[in-house]
């Protein structure tokens, strides 16, 4: 089953006293163990698009589906556990709890879903060592690196094994060595362990680490495409800035 299909949404938002149009009727689908890019202008509608399949905000018409769920049909308690359970969501800022250890973050949406903590404890060590941060368990975000910070936020989007990986701009405020190390983790992710990943970025070197790009302009998808037809950063950069023309 395709994990996740957005089907024309529409999105618009009050500003004062005009309404702004954010996503004008976007359609895509992304299947399992794609790694797709969403690339885009600031104010293109990126975010917004990825919070629509988050389920963090609803569109004014068209669907989200993941794993043939449409979103729109749950009530806010059901949406609310679907997201938890299938929906892995990573930001720009990381949004780690500061108080708690890598490990005691990355354990808390299964916490929260009422496992039990001897259930799951050794499923988080798993994930935190499949994703080489071992020797960062009983760290608190601030001693750590934003690249690790970063991968501690990712091990805790996945630890609930989601249908769906959405990272805004995961890279967004990392320097270029943790940018890299991130985008090989996500990489990595998708070709090695079948991750369905769709991540915002207006970065070419970023999207190159993806399998696909999808370009929106305006609130509309303008262009779909495969990596591998630029073949790097470079073309991949020419081919973007032409769709934005
Ligand atoms: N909550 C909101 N209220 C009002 N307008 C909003 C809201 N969220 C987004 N918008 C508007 O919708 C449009 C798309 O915004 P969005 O945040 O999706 O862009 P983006 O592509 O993610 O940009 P950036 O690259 O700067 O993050 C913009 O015009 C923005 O001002
Ligand atoms: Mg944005």
């Amino acid at each position: 089953m395709t994990p996740l299909v957005v089907d024309n949404v529409i999105k618009r938002f009050r500003q004062g006293d005009r309404d702004v149009s954010a996503l004008a009727g976007v359609s895509l689908d992304v299947a399992e163990g794609a790694f797709l890019a969403v690339m885009g202008a600031s104010g293109s509608g990126k975010s917004t698009l990825l919070h629509l399949m988050a389920g963090l905000d609803t569109p004014d018409s068209g669907r989200v589906v993941i794993r043939g769920e449409n979103l729109a049909e749950m009530n806010d308690r059901q949406l609310t556990l679907f997201r938890r359970r299938h929906i892995g969501l990573v930001f720009q800022s990381f949004n780690l709890i500061p108080t708690l250890t890598a490990e005691e973050n990355v354990a808390l949406p299964l916490l929260l879903d009422g496992k039990r903590e001897s259930d799951v404890r050794p499923k988080v060590r798993e994930m935190m060592e499949s994703l080489g941060l071992t020797s960062r368990l009983t760290h608190r975000p601030d001693a750590m690196s934003g690249g690790e910070q970063q991968r501690v936020a990712i091990a805790r989007a996945l630890v609930t094994d989601p249908a769906v990986l959405l990272a805004d701009e995961p890279t967004g405020n990392l320097d270029s060595a943790n940018s890299k190390s991130v985008c090989e983790l996500l990489r990595d992710l998708s070709n090695l362990h079948n991750k369905t990943i769709v991540m915002v970025t207006h970065e070419p070197t970023v999207a190159a680490y993806a399998q696909e790009v999808a370009v929106i302009k305006d609130g509309k998808l303008v262009e779909r495409f495969a990596t591998q037809e630029t073949n790097g950063g470079q073309a991949l950069a020419l081919r973007y800035q032409e769709c934005l023309r």
